[in-house]
């Protein structure tokens, strides 16, 4: 008889941050699994999930030390405190968008304690890990949300309505970077009833485009780049193409009351696509949601959760967008790591077992080290 692996659940601590890592849904699930369970008190408030909710679910609810103790999986939305962790068993598991660039040190100390930290945000982009993925988790939301924001900050409405007092024309939306957060701006913003088009480097997004009924917005003379692009994911575009785009943001962005800004290179900051001469362009009461700000943003003059006005034009730029949205965010960031702990768990080894491709691809540290590729040399 293997004993039962301890899983356990932060409250999260950084600012602004509102989702948690587990649900009473996925608790049952674990427990399903063979696990035991504790979560810190509180950690679900922000998401509307309160302690005994966690309870009758199955799980322990105590305070951080107590949840920490023995533990051999703690789960995260974001990397928790390594000084937080001290109680865990060695070798343990850190299971969270880990943010390896910009959380270095906090890697480091994982690393030196021992622990093996799993960064699902390097989760490979293959059909079977499709359920596990967080990054297309958060973003789906974060499309949605990015133009309801837009929307109620814009002064006027989105849909044609035709009154007894006359005609109201409908918004026209423009969606730069159709990925998985463009795709649902596009769908989103067509459900409120607006006129949408948009653009993107890669080929393939044409026909999603047209399929969601928007308007494909392309560069025409100078290549892109061919079908999905490796992984899915865009490269950083030649001068002759940024100029070429640039031109024709210039002459279509004019004529636009909503923006959403979605474009992202993976390791990269994000492309530059509106210049302050392109806003000042647009008409006063217009709104730009960036929703590449934490990314060093889309859009020039873009504050990460301010509302900056240039030129008249309202500019929006949230540092977390999926935060927004607890209990969603939180349901589905919960269900892709039971997802992914529940493909891999050996019922013999009594936890999970993973396979090079899968963690090569997001094991960072391991025996004391940093083992990932990416973070060395
Ligand atoms: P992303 O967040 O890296 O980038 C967003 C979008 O910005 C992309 O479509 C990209 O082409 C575009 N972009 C980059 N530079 C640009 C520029 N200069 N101008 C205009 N647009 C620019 O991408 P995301 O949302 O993570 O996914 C991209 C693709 O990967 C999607 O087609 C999605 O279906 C696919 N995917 C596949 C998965 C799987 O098979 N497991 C999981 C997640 C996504």
């Amino acid at each position: 008889m293997v004993a039962s692996r301890k899983i356990a659940v932060l409250k999260e601590r950084a600012s602004g941050e509102t989702r948690v890592s587990a649900t009473p849904e996925t608790v049952k699930k674990l427990l399903a699994l063979g696990a035991s369970l504790a979560i810190e008190s509180g950690a679900g408030a922000s998401a509307s999930i309160a302690d005994d909710d966690y309870r009758v679910a199955g799980a322990e609810v105590g305070d951080a030390g107590s949840v920490i103790a023995g533990a051999d999986i703690v789960l995260g939305v974001q990397g928790p405190e390594p000084g937080l962790l001290a109680g865990m068993k060695p070798g343990g598991w850190i299971v969270a968008g880990l943010d390896p660039f910009g959380q270095r040190a906090r890697i480091d100390a994982y690393a030196q304690a021992g622990l093996e930290a799993l960064a699902m945000e390097f989760m490979p982009r293959i059909t079977r890990a499709q359920s596990m993925d967080i990054l297309s988790s958060q973003s789906n939301l974060a499309g949605y949300k990015a133009v309801i924001l837009a929307a109620d900050t814009y002064g006027r409405a989105f849909p044609m309505m035709m009154t007894a007092a006359g005609t109201i024309s409908a918004a026209k939306c423009f969606v730069m970077g159709v990925g998985v957060a463009g795709l649902q701006a596009i769908a989103t913003a067509r459900r409120l009833g607006a006129q949408v088009s948009a653009t993107d480097v890669r080929s393939a997004t044409k026909e999603q485009i047209l399929s969601l009924g928007a308007k494909p917005i392309f560069v025409e003379n100078v290549a892109g780049i061919e079908g999905e692009g490796a992984g899915g994911y865009a490269t950083e575009m030649s001068e002759e193409y940024q100029k070429a785009q640039g031109q024709l943001v210039s002459n279509h962005i004019a004529k636009q009351d909503i923006v959403i800004t979605t474009a992202l290179i993976p390791g990269r900051p994000a492309p530059r696509l509106i210049s302050d001469a392109q806003i000042a362009s647009m008409k006063p009461g217009s709104v730009i949601f960036d929703l590449a700000a934490p990314q060093g943003g889309n859009v020039e003059g873009t504050v990460a959760d301010e509302v900056v006005e240039k030129h008249g034009v309202r500019i929006i730029g949230l540092s977390n967008t999926p935060a927004h949205l607890p209990a969603d965010a939180s349901a589905l960031f919960a269900r892709n790591l039971y997802n992914f702990l529940s493909a891999f768990w050996d019922k013999e080894a009594g936890g999970p077992v993973l396979d090079e491709e899968i963690g090569g691809a997001i094991r960072l540290t391991q025996g004391g080290r940093i083992v990932h590729e990416r973070l060395l040399g």
